[in-house]
């Protein structure tokens, strides 16, 4: 078993989500972001089936990469994820994150998204319990763990998932595999706090960063709560 990174000098980060941008200036929103201390972007990707919303494919996501040297994190709120991973890859997608709810073996999905050379994380649901993700802990590089019901961008956060994020970190630090802890859904300035300080290590947030004002002091305002919640971590 590898010795796991202490809290102090883990490496916690930023991604902001496109969904909360203005889809017809992406590319001014990924710069703004980019130059305001994002470390990645987070895309998600809805098909209208898993959620009853319907967002975007592989070729926007094409477009962002074109535009940009962050990693990609492609939450892939679809019912299939085994048919479009190679796609999204492709587009250049650097993580994709699928849904252990989703119809395709998680144990598969994992293993083709491994072969083509990319990283994968597995989400779960607010009401998922963390067993399932238990049997692929070994095998994951992100656990994404929702804080409001997919499918749109601006609701509350649901502070109930909070053990559940300190559950995951206790389970990956056991594994010792280094991977990150993904929280998304009504992340901003108060809540991401409380995600740090529950061992949350990667931070989507949609309308705090896009939603109005300036994209790099939201940024600065969330970075400073993330840091503050990870200095009161307790573990
Ligand atoms: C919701 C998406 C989120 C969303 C987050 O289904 O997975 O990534 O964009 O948006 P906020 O931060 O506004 O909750
Ligand atoms: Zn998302």
């Amino acid at each position: 078993m590898r010795p796991s990174v202490p809290s102090a000098i883990r490496v916690r980060r930023l991604a902001p989500s496109l969904l909360s941008a203005d889809f017809a200036a992406l590319g001014d929103s990924v710069r703004t972001a980019e130059a305001g201390g994002a470390d990645a972007f987070h895309l998600d990707v809805m098909d209208g089936h898993f959620v009853p919303n319907i967002s975007f494919g592989p070729a926007l996501v094409a477009a962002v990469r074109a535009r940009t040297r962050l990693p990609l994190d492609i939450h892939l709120m679809i019912e299939n994820p085994l048919q479009y991973v190679e796609a999204f890859h492709a587009a250049g997608g650097d993580t994709l994150v699928f849904h252990l709810e989703a119809r395709d073996d998680p144990a598969e999905v994992v293993r083709t998204v491994h072969r083509l050379g990319g990283r994968v994380g597995a989400a779960l649901r607010p009401e998922t319990p963390l067993s399932a993700v238990e049997s692929l802990a070994d095998r994951v590089d992100q656990v994404l763990v929702m804080s409001v019901h997919p499918g749109f961008s601006g609701q509350s956060f649901l502070p109930e998932v909070l053990p559940k994020v300190h559950a995951a970190r206790a389970l990956v630090d056991r594994l010792g595999t280094g991977a990150d802890i993904s929280i998304d859904g009504g992340i901003g300035p108060e809540t991401a706090r409380e995600a740090a300080r529950a061992g949350a290590t990667f931070f989507v947030c949609g309308s705090s960063v896009f939603g109005g004002g300036e994209v790099g002091a939201n940024l600065r305002r969330i970075r400073a709560s993330v840091e503050e919640g990870a200095g009161g971590a307790v573990r």
